[in-house]
């Protein structure tokens, strides 16, 4: 049996670097008042129909979908923000105040696998929600950023735009249609799919020929109101004020249709297609049409899988291995370890107890293999004389210790190893 197409087991080599991202995000959200949210993997499909949209890629071609024993239509959740506007609903949270909500967790969509693309993929996402002020796009693109820095992840840049209000985008799609329809034959195949069901996206396309049509195609930003331009102009300043470098590209559109005014991408300038690492936007009336109060809200989300994929050889992860192995023999030795093992609890020590049985030659070959600084040894000599053997394995040498001496020398051990890892330079 093999994992399915598009999906990945994390194995613990692997899932060291996941426990980070999680703590390094759970830091500097928290410093913000970002909490955390956790929302059902399992949605009705018509909350994604309302909220996406049923023109875009993820309703009409990358939705898991089925129907359950009482004939409910169930998606696997394709993003956070629909759930999370339905949870802010449900909960009446908008009772309180601004809500800064923080969500990590796996994502569905059926799409082409390749790298940095999966059918299951997490993403890590923020999502301010009640303000309208521009000051809330700053925060949250800042936050983006931030996180980034934290894991010294800096091959990026950041492109932001204004896509209007939804009146502004019907009239510019009006024109866009218009403009595109003589040079229909030259557009590349997905686009002219999208000239009459969603062309904004054609904006997106990356073929150069539909590029190039592109070029003389009517510009977006002359089809702002002014509010939009003032929104996006503030939002600006204050970046700037941030020392934050990003680009405005009058191109840039997003995927999902709850989007108005601002949307940015941050994207990676290490790899080819795949270099969306982080998206989103404003999304002032997905609350409203879901059913809950009028309510402004501004997120975006991070793909984990792709930005581990490209920055997993920048960060810089201490790996933690075990610092002492336990070898036993004979029954009375194997009911007095507990109580040494409550002592390397007691000092939060990371042990690994050996529980192959067999000999000590044996089991000492497999101290040394696992990585640990020394060994104990506890066998019927050493009950039979109240004693305790420790093998210095970084040092190749053997010695019997008093019993009540144990954490004294295990303190001595974690010493000599930190000292060891100040002069190698080891961070955590
Ligand atoms: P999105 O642009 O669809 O936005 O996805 C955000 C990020 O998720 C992308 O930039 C990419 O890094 C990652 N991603 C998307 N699809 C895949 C995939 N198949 N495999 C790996 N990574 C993927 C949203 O989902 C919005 N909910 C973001 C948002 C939050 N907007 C406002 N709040």
């Amino acid at each position: 049996m093999q994992a399915l197409r598009g999906t990945k087991d994390i194995l613990p080599q692997e899932s060291i670097y996941w426990q980070y991202i999680y703590n390094k995000a759970l830091k500097i959200l928290s410093l913000y008042n970002y909490l955390e949210i956790r929302t059902p993997v399992i949605e009705s499909v018509d909350l994604f129909k309302r909220s996406i949209g049923e023109a875009t890629d993820i309703l009409s071609k990358e939705m898991y979908t089925f129907t359950d024993q009482s004939n409910r239509n169930i998606a696997l959740r394709p993003e956070g923000t629909a759930s999370i506007a339905r949870a802010f609903i449900n909960h009446q949270l908008y009772q309180k105040n601004t809500q800064r909500l923080w969500y990590l967790g796996p994502m569905f969509r059926y799409e082409r696998p390749q790298s940095g693309r999966q059918r299951q993929f997490h993403q890590l996402g923020i999502e301010c929600i009640g303000s309208l002020n521009p000051m809330a796009d700053a925060e949250v693109i800042n936050l983006a950023n931030r996180f980034l820095q934290e894991i010294q992840f800096r091959s990026y840049k950041i492109e932001i735009n204004s896509i209007g209000s939804l009146e502004n985008r019907k009239k510019y799609q009006q024109d866009l249609i218009k403009y595109l329809i003589p040079y229909e034959k030259d557009l590349d195949k997905d686009s002219q799919k999208r000239l009459n069901i969603n062309p904004l996206r054609i904006l997106d396309s990356k073929n150069k020929r539909t590029q190039e049509i592109l070029n003389d195609a009517p510009s977006l930003s002359k089809y702002l109101d002014t509010e939009s331009r003032q929104h996006l102009w503030l939002v600006c300043t204050y970046l700037d004020d941030l020392k934050i470098k990003y680009n405005v590209n009058d191109r840039l559109v997003r995927g999902l249709d709850y989007y108005n005014s601002t949307a940015f991408e941050f994207k990676s300038n290490l790899v080819g297609s795949q270099n969306a690492i982080c998206g989103g936007g404003r999304y002032d009336q997905l609350i409203r049409q879901l059913g809950g109060p009028d309510t402004p809200a501004v997120g975006w989300a991070i793909g984990l899988e792709r930005l581990l994929h490209i920055a997993r050889d920048e960060l810089k992860i201490k790996k933690k291995g075990i610092l002492i192995y336990i070898a036993t023999q004979g029954i009375k030795a194997q009911k007095k370890i507990w109580e040494i093992i409550q002592v390397l609890e007691k000092q939060e020590i990371r042990f690994e107890l050996d529980l192959h049985n067999n000999n000590f030659q044996k089991q000492l070959k497999r101290a040394s293999k696992s990585g640990a600084k020394a060994c104990i040894i506890l066998g019927n000599d050493e009950i039979e004389n109240n004693f305790i053997s420790i093998k210095r394995l970084d040092q190749h040498k053997q010695y019997a210790i008093n019993k009540t001496n144990l954490l004294e020398e295990l303190k001595k051990i974690e010493k000599t190893v930190e000292e060891k890892d100040q002069k190698t330079g080891t961070i955590d």
